[in-house]
């Protein structure tokens, strides 16, 4: 079994899908471990560290020659990323896991199908308990949680904390968290262990109580529709127009008296809902900050620009992408280890062989691609309503 760590090659992507941690566990599972050089750099680990752990370093072609497995943060470039560093020095039929963001490279997705590639998408884990320790979204969430409320504080020109001192008091900051999912709660915790006062809102009830444990104070507008506003998945529902003017009125008066605010909501499949207008921002004192953690996804707040802050009215609008990077020695050692636990489900440690159980529920809900075919059903409608089966005639480009 060879398992390849090739380079991430994405602008802002400083992540890696092994570190030495996990090199030791696979070379431990029987496999042999092909790390691309450089591939640890912008998490901070040196060739000679996964050396030691145990991996063979060397150049993307020798990485890939032969690979079962090829373990990557974000998917390769594909056809619709100009055929840079494609999918054409990758084995046919390799087992790739990755955060393939499937609907954003349909072509991809197809090619990856064409090439007979495995493909396992890690943000479709289940969020089920016994897929808890591969939950990517969960592991790289939190660290954007807190990595939010850091560049809230220092874009902040004042404390965060109250301080009395001989030459005056220092106000604690009032800090806003909209969306308490896994990002939301990290950023609350985070910005109580700083000092602030913190305040935090949800469409859905359920997370009143875990909200209030952190100890911050849990606002929102409640109606008959926040009773029903949790899918079975635990995923919030698009609201209402009614909810939403309601949501509105209430979050305008809020925002007026907070400091720092910081965004996380998103829907599933949906573009995020806008939840601070021009208005709001405007409406704000100069000198606030406002990171939108959902700016991916369209950014629920108006005039987010991604990777850009704006300042409206001395009132800091930030909205970095792919936060977990900007942390990438953890974000990294995390998602590593979500993709040993994924890899060890896929491999006998007795005959020291792949074993895919495909009835298994992890397995089914991130497969992507088999047997030359798109599994994923929803994945292989958009494939199909976009046409870009059709589209992909031609063979994956190098
Ligand atoms: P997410 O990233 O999809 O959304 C972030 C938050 O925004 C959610 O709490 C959502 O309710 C909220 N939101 C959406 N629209 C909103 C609006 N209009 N106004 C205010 N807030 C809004 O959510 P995330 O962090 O992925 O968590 C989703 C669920 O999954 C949670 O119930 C969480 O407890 C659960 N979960 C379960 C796990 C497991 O069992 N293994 C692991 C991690 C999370």
């Amino acid at each position: 079994m060879k398992i390849a760590v090739p380079k991430e090659r994405r602008p802002r992507e400083a992540r890696v899908a092994a570190t030495p941690d996990t090199v030791k566990r696979y070379v431990a599972l029987g496999a042999s471990v092909a790390v691309e050089s450089g591939a640890g750099a912008g998490a901070n680990i040196t060739d000679q560290a996964y050396s030691e752990a145990g991996a063979t370093v060397a150049d993307r072609a020798a990485t890939l020659a032969g690979a079962d497995f090829v373990l990557k943060v974000q998917r390769p470039q594909t056809r619709s990323d100009g055929g840079v560093d494609g999918l054409g020095d990758y084995p046919n039929r390799a087992i790739l896991i990755a955060l393939h963001n499937p609907y954003g490279d349909l072509v991809g997705v197809d090619d990856y199908a064409r090439k007979g590639i495995v493909s396992f998408a890690m943000e479709f884990m289940p969020r089920i308990s016994r897929a808890q320790s591969m939950d990517v979204l969960s592991s790289q969430s939190n660290l954007a949680g807190y990595k939010a409320v850091i560049d809230a504080a220092e874009t902040y020109g004042r404390c965060l904390p109250m301080m009395m001192t001989a030459a005056g008091r220092v106000n604690p900051a009032r800090v806003f968290v909209m969306g308490a999912g896994v990002a939301g709660l990290q950023a609350i915790a985070t910005a109580k262990r700083l000092g602030a006062i913190v305040s935090a809102t949800d469409v859905r009830p359920a997370v009143k109580e875990q909200v209030q444990s952190l100890g911050a104070t849990f606002v929102m507008v409640e109606s008959e529709e926040t009773k029903a506003a949790e899918t079975a998945g635990g995923y919030a529902k698009e609201m209402s127009e009614d909810y939403r003017r309601r949501q509105a009125e209430f979050v305008a008066a809020h925002v007026k008296t907070q400091d720092i605010v910081i965004t996380t909501a998103l829907i599933p499949g949906r573009r995020a809902p806008i939840l601070i207008t021009a208005e709001m921002v405007s409406s704000m004192k100069p000198g606030s900050v406002i990171v939108d953690l959902a700016v991916e996804q369209g950014g629920n707040v108006a005039g987010v620009k991604p990777d850009e802050t704006v300042v409206v009215n001395g009132v800091s609008i930030i909205g970095h992408t792919n936060m977990p990077s900007r942390l990438a020695a953890d974000a990294s050692a995390l998602y590593a280890r979500n993709v040993y636990n994924f890899v060890e489900l896929l491999i006998d440690r007795k005959t020291q062989q792949i074993a895919i159980d495909w009835n298994d529920e992890i397995v089914t809900g991130t497969c992507l691609t088999r047997d030359g075919k798109v599994v994923n059903t929803a994945v292989a409608k958009a494939v199909e309503e976009a046409g870009v089966g059709g589209a992909a005639a031609e063979e994956p480009s190098p």
